[in-house]
C-alpha cells in the first residue's frame, strides 16, 4: 500500500483524460460477455410486442433465425430460449415440455441448422409448460414436488440436448437436478453439453415482465418461494453453487442481476469458476422506464450496468439488452 497522500497523490490526474481513463480500466465489456435471451412463439413471421417489455418482441421460428443471425454478426456468442407455449398445450404435469417436436425443439433445431456458430442455451424447467404457472408438478396440497420433477426434467434436458443445445441450464431450483441431468447427459453420449446451474436463483418480484411473456403470469397459483430462494439470504447461496459444482456443473448463475451483485462477487471469490447473472426482465424495463420517463440515457444506462456485473466478477450475463449493447460496443 503507498502511504503517499495530497498534493503527491492527485487521484484525479489517470481521470482527466480519455486516453488516460482507458489505460488505467481495471474491466472491460465486450460483445463476447454477453448472452441474448429470445423469446419463441408459434406460427410464421410473427412478431409479437411483449407489452410490459418494451423493445422486445416474441419470435416465431423463422424469425428468430433472423435474431440468431444479427446476434452472430454482432459477436454476441450466445443465445437463450424461452417458448410462450400455446395454451391448449399447457397440462397440469406439464408434458409438452418432454415433446421432442414443441415449439422449443424446432426452435433449436432452426437455429443450429441456419446459424451453427452460435451458442444456444435452454431453460430447463417446467413453467412455460405447466396450466398452474409452476416449474415443476404441484400435489394436490398445492406443493411443488422434488423428485417426480426433477425426473421430468432430465427428461425435458434430453430432448432438448437432442436437438442440439450446447448448454442445459436448470432453472427451477429442485434439489439434485444438476447430478440427475449430468448422469442422463453422459449415459446419452452428450459428452460436451454444458450444465450452467440457476443455482442461486431468489423469489423475485423482478420476473413479472418475463411470466408475461412466456404467457405464465395470469397462470401463476401462490408464488415461488417453496423453491426459490428467499431474498434474505446469501450463505444459501454458496451451499446452493457447491453442491451445483459437485453435482457437475459446468457454470453457475445468480438471479436477478444487480440487486444480487454481492451474492456475485462472494460466489467467484469462493469458487473460482465461471459465474454468470442475469439482469432480469423487471430490471430491463426498470431503465426503459426511466428512459422512457426522461429521466436519462439508455445507452449510459445499458453500459453501466453491464460493466457493474464485469468488475462484481461475472464472466458474462444474459440481457434483454444483449443487440443494443453490442452495437453499442461495436
Ligand atoms: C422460469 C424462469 C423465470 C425466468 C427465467 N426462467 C421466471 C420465474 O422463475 O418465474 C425469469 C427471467 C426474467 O425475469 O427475465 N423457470
Amino acid at each position: 500500500m503507498s502511504q503517499a497522500f495530497f498534493p503527491a497523490v492527485r487521484m484525479r490526474r489517470a481521470r482527466v483524460s480519455g486516453w488516460s481513463r482507458a489505460l488505467v480500466a481495471e474491466n472491460v465489456l465486450t460483445p463476447s460477455d454477453l448472452i441474448w435471451p429470445l423469446f419463441v412463439t408459434s406460427g410464421e413471421a410473427v412478431e409479437e410486442p411483449v407489452a410490459s417489455l418494451p423493445g422486445v418482441s416474441r419470435w416465431s421460428v423463422d424469425r428468430l433465425i433472423d435474431r440468431a443471425r444479427e446476434a452472430r454478426d454482432l459477436r454476441i456468442p450466445c443465445i437463450a430460449l424461452f417458448p410462450n407455449t400455446p395454451p391448449s398445450l399447457r397440462t397440469e404435469d406439464g408434458r409438452e415440455a418432454l415433446n421432442p417436436d414443441n415449439l422449443m425443439c424446432r426452435a433449436i433445431r432452426a437455429v443450429k441448422d441456419a446459424v451453427p456458430e452460435i451458442g444456444i442455451l435452454t431453460d430447463v424447467a417446467l413453467d412455460p409448460y405447466t396450466a398452474h404457472g409452476h416449474d415443476g408438478l404441484v400435489d394436490a396440497a398445492g406443493y411443488v414436488l422434488n423428485d417426480e420433477t426433477s425426473a421430468l426434467l432430465v427428461e425435458q434436458a434430453l430432448v432438448q440436448a437432442n436437438a442440439g443445445a450446447d448448454i442445459v441450464a436448470p432453472s427451477d431450483m429442485m434439489d439434485g437436478r444438476v447430478a440427475a441431468i449430468r448422469a442422463m447427459l453422459e449415459r446419452e453420449g452428450h459428452r460436451n453439453v454444458q450444465i450452467m446451474a440457476y443455482s442461486a436463483k431468489y423469489a423475485s418480484a423482478f420476473y413479472g415482465p418475463f411470466r408475461d411473456a412466456v404467457g405464465s403470469r395470469g397462470l401463476l397459483k401462490g408464488d415461488k418461494r417453496g423453491y426459490q430462494m428467499d431474498f434474505a439470504n446469501a450463505e444459501e447461496a454458496l451451499r446452493e453453487v457447491a453442491l451445483d459444482l459437485a453435482e457437475g456443473a459446468d457454470s453457475v448463475m445468480v438471479k436477478p442481476g444487480l440487486p444480487y451483485l454481492d451474492i456475485v462477487r462472494r460466489v467467484k471469490e469462493r469458487f473460482e469458476v465461471p459465474v454468470f447473472a442475469y439482469q432480469v426482465s423487471g430490471e430491463y424495463a426498470m431503465i426503459e422506464t426511466m428512459v422512457a420517463a426522461g429521466g436519462g440515457d439508455r445507452d449510459a444506462l445499458v453500459l453501466e450496468t453491464l460493466m457493474a456485473f464485469k468488475r462484481a466478477g461475472c464472466s458474462g450475463v444474459l440481457t434483454y439488452h444483449a443487440a443494443h449493447a453490442a452495437r453499442l460496443l461495436g
